[in-house]
């Protein structure tokens, strides 16, 4: 009986090893141990032996169902991991394989180039101020030395939104705001939307302006200058180049326009260059020292009686500048939000 024991269970071990689904295991485990299984058989047999040879045979049947048993949990744990394994194995992710980009949005070429403006200019310590958009005719035209009939205040160019309330034309407001509001000495830069009554190719009833003021003791133009020339060397190249063209503004004296050199055609002067159109030069900026007026009119008139306070004022085309640097024909297309345009920058 020993025997038939040893070799049940030696057969149940082989089929152990053979089963290959977790099913398959289950079924050998019943035909072995189940009530009717194969062991179970065997034992019930047992009634038939000589009594004194029953305690050595139920000795080896217990010893031989813990052995299946053990090898049926071993089997059983690694065809379940070879379950899991196939599973991952089903599921696996391929990271490798190059993902659809999200659409990402871009800054506006003209927030780009006010960005640009400020972070040059921060550099050499102006700090950034807003005014309102909608603003008095006083602070826009009167204290800044435009009289009542000074032509920019014509219909032509201004919006008027009601009695002494204009869109600013420019923001040389802000430069007057701030003096009113602050004491010298001021080293600022006022960035924004203005707004003519004009519309064409290369202009927009609606574009935008840097604005620097630097008011203290003994500023000179030649100050102005080194500050226009630092900063047309940061925007445009290292080697460009300023001009600057006596010209009129009331709010400066003396005023001028500058002008950088070309940075397309290095002002190698030449019919075909797109940018300077031949000329060499790019006008940019309207500058000067801050006329005597607009200190009386900030409040500061003790400061200049007292001492030698004097300042300097430029205005420049956000718009023009980034056009120029783009290469972009029609301003038009800056405020069409044309998303094939837009997605070039
Ligand atoms: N405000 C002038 C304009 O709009 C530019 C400017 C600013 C000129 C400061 C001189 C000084 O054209």
């Amino acid at each position: 009986m020993i025997k038939k024991l040893e070799e049940i269970s030696a057969q149940a071990l082989r089929d152990l090893e053979a089963a290959s689904t977790l099913e398959a295991l289950e079924q050998v485990r019943i035909s072995v141990l189940g009530k009717k299984g194969t062991l179970s058989d065997v034992l019930k047999t047992l009634g038939s032996v000589p009594a004194a040879e029953r305690p050595a045979i139920g000795a080896a049947a217990n010893e031989w169902k813990r052995k299946i048993e053990a090898a049926i949990e071993t089997r059983k744990a690694s065809l379940e991991n070879a379950v899991l394994q196939a599973q991952l194995e089903r599921d696996r992710v391929d990271i490798s394989l190059p993902s659809r980009l999200p659409h990402r949005g871009s800054l506006h070429p003209i927030t780009q180039t006010t960005r640009k403006i400020i972070e040059v200019f921060s550099r050499i310590g102006f700090d950034v101020v807003t005014g309102p958009e909608v603003e008095t005719d006083f602070l826009n035209f009167e204290a800044v030395n435009i009289p009542a009939d000074h032509p920019a205040r014509d219909m032509q160019d201004t919006f008027f939104m009601g009695p002494g309330v204009v869109l600013r034309t420019h923001t040389s407001a802000v430069q007057m705001r701030t003096m009113r509001n602050q004491s010298w000495p001021l080293r600022i830069l006022a960035p924004g939307a203005v707004y003519r009554n004009d519309s064409d190719a290369t202009h927009s009833p609606m574009f935008h302006q840097v604005e620097g003021l630097w008011v203290d003791r003994d500023v000179k133009m030649s100050d102005l200058k080194g500050t226009l020339l630092f900063f047309a060397r940061e925007m445009f190249g290292a080697d460009a180049k300023i001009r600057l063209r006596p010209s009129y503004f009331p709010f400066v004296e003396p005023g001028a326009e500058v002008d950088v050199s070309c940075f397309l055609c290095r002002s190698k002067i030449s019919d075909s260059c797109r940018v300077c159109k031949g000329t060499g030069w790019l006008e940019i900026l309207g500058a000067g020292m801050v006329h005597p007026r607009l200190f009386e009119m900030a409040g500061y008139s003790e400061a200049v009686r007292s001492g030698a306070l004097t300042g300097y004022a430029f205005g420049m085309g956000v718009d023009r500048i980034a056009m120029l640097l783009h290469g972009i024909p029609d301003l038009r297309l800056m405020f069409q939000s044309d998303v094939r345009f837009l997605k070039q920058f």
